[in-house]
């Protein structure tokens, strides 16, 4: 077998993982639903999931790939022969797909806003014109196919070309706009109602499954829980820091979300517009600043670009993991598989879009079909297969195995790290998914 491709260097990875990271889940999905989970409570019991069950889980998915060095669903076959832990790689390609359908419908939002700016056409009732969009019949299919597209053609160009090259220069520029964005949006007059909704903590506006919600936001956001950064670890070379290379991943994905909170609730209370408004928040409440804003079309176009970009970064990953599924166990060639994953994903992700608008009657267990697929990934799936996944690492596998990846690169540190981490890994993340998992079920 010829060797596997792997990322030049630490920054290669840190970016590259970042780049699946970091995407709609920040900047769509985090404020929208803090917004509806009451603001600043819901950002504290996000902020001790992604440091408590993230964390671990997104260092032992890089352990697992790493030492296996194979895609989600080979590494168990390869480091547990003989026992069914593989099925986690298979839950993590439904997983895929079911994200994929309606993360696409959003990115394909993106690229309409982006269309909107250039060409100035934002109307002065961003509402309506958001909800007019999203209901309409054609465009937004359309609009998530151009979308698909622009991901098929970087997953066919392979890992390091596609994935590492985007990821690098552009990601800072959308923290830069972000800062932007923050400093315009608190200024704004009326914009302390929101900031305070954001960064003060009021348990009393979480609802029964607010910590569900919360923690199905984590694992979405650092892209944890199918087997993803698996297949992302065993591009990392032997001897990188992979404790190292997971606290700036967390950090940066954790701090580009609140960032996007700053930019976004102290807009919305400026505009009148509701934290809870749902699904359109950002595509509402962004555009209303920027008609107000000098410039405000540039920044407008800057900003849809470089989201539509994070949210491509994140959709070759999701597609990878079914894409180097496809490859190396099915044996289809490379670009074969892109295309029929991509083409597949179009037609689970033509139902998310139409059940937004023409076809609402596209409803299952009261939930529409995009809330559905969002709802199911996020907070059933990627906590399951968090829940295996740690204890598969923290019973399974030989501690000593675990011990190396995680020591590699790391100088001095040693075994107090590593009985922090087992500690984790073993008792907190399992038992705290089992918990918030039926307690939101059942009260939610
Ligand atoms: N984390 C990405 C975001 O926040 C989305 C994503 C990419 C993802 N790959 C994933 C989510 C794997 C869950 C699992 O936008």
């Amino acid at each position: 077998m010829k060797p596997r491709d792997s990322f030049s260097g630490r920054f290669g990875i840190i970016a590259a993982a970042a780049g699946s990271a970091i995407g709609l889940g920040n900047i769509w999905r985090f404020p929208y639903i803090c917004g509806q989970n009451g603001g600043g409570a819901f950002v504290l019991l996000y902020l001790v999931c992604v440091v408590l069950i993230g964390l671990p889980v997104l260092l032992s998915e890089f352990s697992v790939g790493r030492r296996a060095q194979s895609n989600a669903y080979r590494a168990f076959k390869i480091l547990s022969p003989g026992t069914r832990w593989y099925s986690i790689g298979i839950m993590g390609i439904v997983a895929a797909f079911m994200i994929l359908s309606f993360y696409s419908a959003v990115g394909g939002w993106t690229i309409e806003y982006i269309f909107r700016s250039i060409f100035s056409t934002i109307s002065d009732h961003p509402k309506e014109q958001f909800n007019g969009f999203i209901t309409g019949s054609y465009k937004p299919i359309l609009y998530q196919l151009i979308f698909l597209f622009l991901s098929l053609g970087i997953v066919v160009m392979g890992v390091k070309k596609g994935i590492e090259r985007s990821s690098k220069i552009l990601m800072p520029l959308l923290l830069i706009l972000l800062v932007i964005l923050c400093v315009r949006s608190v200024t704004l007059p009326g914009a302390s109602a929101g900031l305070t909704f954001l960064l003060k903590p009021d348990f009393s506006k979480l609802t029964g499954d607010s910590v569900l919600l919360a923690m199905g936001q984590a694992f979405f956001s650092l892209s944890i829980g199918m087997g993803c950064m698996i297949t992302y670890g065993s591009y990392v070379k032997r001897d990188e820091d992979l404790t190292y290379a997971a606290g700036m991943i967390a950090g940066a994905d954790t701090f580009i979300a609140v960032l996007a909170g700053i930019a976004i609730f102290p807009a919305a209370a400026a505009f009148g517009i509701s934290p809870d408004s749902g699904a359109g928040l950002v595509f509402i409440t962004l555009p209303s600043m920027f008609l107000q804003m000098p410039g405000g079309m540039i920044f407008s176009a800057c900003f849809f670009i470089l989201l539509c970009i994070a949210a491509l970064t994140s959709t070759i990953s999701l597609l990878e993991v079914i894409v180097s599924f496809c490859v190396e166990e099915m044996h289809i060639k490379r670009w074969k598989a892109t295309v029929l994953v991509t083409f597949s994903v179009f037609a689970l992700g033509i139902l998310c879009s139409l059940s937004l608008g023409i076809a609402p009657g596209l409803k299952l267990f009261g939930k529409n079909f995009f809330d559905l697929m969002d709802f199911t990934s996020s907070n059933i799936l990627l906590p399951a297969g968090g829940f295996l996944i740690s204890l598969y690492v923290g019973r399974v596998l030989k501690k000593r195995i675990m011990a190396k990846e995680l020591l590699t690169g790391g100088g001095t540190r040693k075994f107090r790290y590593l009985r922090i981490f087992f500690f984790l890994i073993r008792y907190v993340v399992p038992v705290a998914i089992l918990i918030i998992f039926f307690s939101g079920l059942f009260r939610g």
